[in-house]
């Protein structure tokens, strides 16, 4: 086990990698914590959630919504729940998010913490403190900005995770490379998903790796004024197509990151979008993609990255170097006119 303690601006967050389930006794004590996963992770680690305090929720993006928070509260009372509690998530992204969001809100804030259980919440989302809900098809419409107490990193609980969300996790990592990480983006270009699945030891560097990248992103701007914003690349186009199209959330981003890599090369004078797409192809991701571009830039037009002329499009100057690009949605809706 290797813990690193990161100083956010309003608390200190420990992160322990390579770390056993097990080790959440020791974190949080059975006695005031109340666990929260959804049905698929409680199932495949059920002796895990022995003797916790459990409350399991409906998996997948569509319950990331204010009926499930509803739902979560009403138990938490149920269960004489009070400002001692600590609330850990144990799941992926979707628990996560939730978790964070009704811990910021129930009596006005208790502690909470993480175990995230798939790779794109070990890579991602339970890093940064951004928790919340989708309102219809508007992602993360409603939310704050939080942080955690701890991030517990149990590598083995990815032996269950079904395939396609392993590629979920790889997208994000494949965003992480083109925005900040070239060595990564080589690195990625030469292994291939099963080593990283079947080699521990690659694996856990590349966890470790990306959780930093992104640690160090949001260390730099928690409130997302400035550099947070690279965390974006694919996401305001990927978010748009995202529920419009029932997609996965790596499917749509990788779909975001190649059309914003193609308009790099229009605007910034990239000239790797194809080497972005081979490489999430290679990830078993998809690239370019039918949509209906009108409703899409509707949509757009709603993104919380925008003001009333202008939204904020993360591009590419190169392999491991992601800008922000102010675009006014004249211009933008030009371009999406091409694809
Ligand atoms: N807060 C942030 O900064 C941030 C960043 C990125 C993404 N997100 C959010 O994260 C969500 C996506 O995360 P996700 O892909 O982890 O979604 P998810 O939580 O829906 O997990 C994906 C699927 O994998 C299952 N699963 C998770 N771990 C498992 C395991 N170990 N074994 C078996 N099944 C397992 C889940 O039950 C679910 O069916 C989105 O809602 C997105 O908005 C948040």
């Amino acid at each position: 086990m290797k813990k690193r303690s990161f100083q956010f601006a309003t608390k200190t967050v420990q992160y322990y990698f390579d770390a056993s389930f097990d080790l959440l006794e020791k974190i949080a004590g059975k006695e005031k914590t109340v666990l929260v996963t959804d049905e698929h992770v409680f199932k495949a680690h059920k002796k895990k959630f022995k003797g916790w305090n459990t409350i399991v929720l409906k998996p997948g993006e569509a319950y990331k919504i204010q009926q499930t928070v509803d739902v979560l509260i009403d138990q938490l009372i149920e269960m004489g729940a009070d400002r001692k509690t600590i609330l850990v998530g144990v799941g992926g992204g979707v628990v996560t998010d939730i978790t964070g969001y009704v811990a910021g809100i129930y009596m006005r804030g208790i502690e909470f913490g993480f175990v995230p259980t798939s790779l794109l919440a070990m890579v991602d989302a339970s890093i940064g403190g951004k928790n919340g809900i989708d309102v219809g098809v508007y992602k993360n419409m409603v939310g704050l900005i939080r942080q955690p107490s701890f991030l517990l990193y149990d590598y083995s609980l990815l032996a269950s995770l079904p395939l396609a969300e392993w590629r979920n996790g790889f997208a994000e990592i494949i965003k992480h490379a083109c925005i900040k990480d070239a060595a990564m983006f080589k690195q990625l270009q030469q292994h291939t998903l099963k080593q990283y699945q079947q080699d521990k030891k690659l694996l856990s560097q590349l966890v470790e790796r990306n959780a930093m990248i992104k640690t160090k992103v949001v260390l730099g701007d928690e409130f997302e004024t400035g550099e947070r914003k690279l965390l974006n690349f694919g996401h305001t186009l990927g978010h748009a197509i995202e529920n419009m199209y029932e997609l996965s959330h790596g499917q749509a981003i990788s779909i975001g990151m190649t059309y914003a890599a193609i308009m790099s090369q229009q605007l910034k004078g990239y000239k790797d979008a194809d080497q972005v797409m081979n490489l999430l192809t290679r990830y078993g991701l998809p690239t370019m993609a039918e949509f209906d571009k009108k409703k899409a830039f509707k949509v757009l037009q709603k993104d919380k990255k925008k003001d009333s002329v202008s939204i904020q499009y993360i591009l590419l100057e190169k392999n491991g170097k992601g800008v922000v690009q102010p675009l006014l949605f004249v211009q933008l809706e030009e371009i999406f006119k091409q694809f």
